[in-house]
């Protein structure tokens, strides 16, 4: 039998006034999967990885998470909250048994001294200190919200191999094509409300989308031609 998802949501909607964001949306993330979220920019991802890490409530469906899972989330801005250096800050992130030298070498290795002043940082700073603030504890599941932005090349490439190398399962929201191809194996397509999945990577985004939109056509297509034959019937008997 297949091990139990880390992470389930089912059956997600929400409304935020006018037109439903997610409707009865699925995720499921098990250990050591690599999902990428893709959608256009409004269609909800950043919500729905927000609903994933416990942030906000949905009107309605279930979010399960297997006891004892940790999880990480890094938000598409960082809040440094009242901490004094980016070391503090990192720190606060890790659980109890946690080991703190790792605060200390990611930030290292992300180009940081740890004595930095979050207030002072700039945004390639303040995203790298999130990003040792998410990867020192380790957890089970972590959750990025653009990951790679503000990062120069050398870093998204340093991010690539430290994730590609971890166990941990992973959901990813990009807009760096090249860094989803690498790291995804599973694609989750968020599209008026609605999510598809498919078990491949980034890689083969775009041809299934396509295919999944003709598809969709074809399918309107023959329900219009349905409905002229039934106004027709309906008259003309
Ligand atoms: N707390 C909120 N209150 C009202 N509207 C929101 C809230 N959060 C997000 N939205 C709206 O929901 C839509 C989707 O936002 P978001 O999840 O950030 O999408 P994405 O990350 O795919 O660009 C946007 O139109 C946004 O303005
Ligand atoms: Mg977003």
């Amino acid at each position: 039998m297949a091990p139990p998802p880390l992470i389930q949501l089912k059956d997600i909607s929400l409304t935020f006034g006018g037109t439903p964001l997610l409707s009865g949306v699925e995720l499921s993330v098990s250990a050591g999967e690599r999902v990428c979220l893709i959608g256009r920019n409004g269609s909800g991802k950043s919500t729905l990885l927000r609903i994933a890490a416990g942030l906000v409530e949905p009107d309605a469906g279930s979010r399960f998470v297997q006891p004892g899972a940790t999880i990480r989330y890094l938000p598409q801005e960082p809040d440094f909250g009242e901490h004094k250096t980016t070391l503090a800050y990192v720190e606060a992130g890790l659980g109890p048994g946690d080991d703190h030298y790792q605060a200390r070498y990611l930030l290292e290795q992300l180009g940081l001294t740890g004595e930095e002043d979050p207030a002072h940082v700039s945004g390639g700073e303040a995203r790298r200190a999130a990003l040792a603030r998410v990867l020192a504890p380790s957890p089970d599941i972590l959750l990025l919200d653009e990951p790679t932005n503000h990062l120069d090349l050398p870093t998204i490439e340093w991010l690539e191999g430290e994730l590609e190398s971890r166990r941990c399962a992973l959901v990813l929201i990009s807009h760096d094509r090249r860094f989803l191809t690498n790291l995804s194996r599973t694609t989750a397509w968020l599209d008026r409300g609605r999510i598809r999945q498919i078990a491949r990577g980034f890689g083969a985004f775009e041809e299934w989308r396509d295919e999944v939109l003709a598809e969709e056509e074809r399918e309107q297509h023959k329900l219009d031609r349905k409905i002229v034959n039934e106004e027709h019937w309906l008259r003309y008997g």
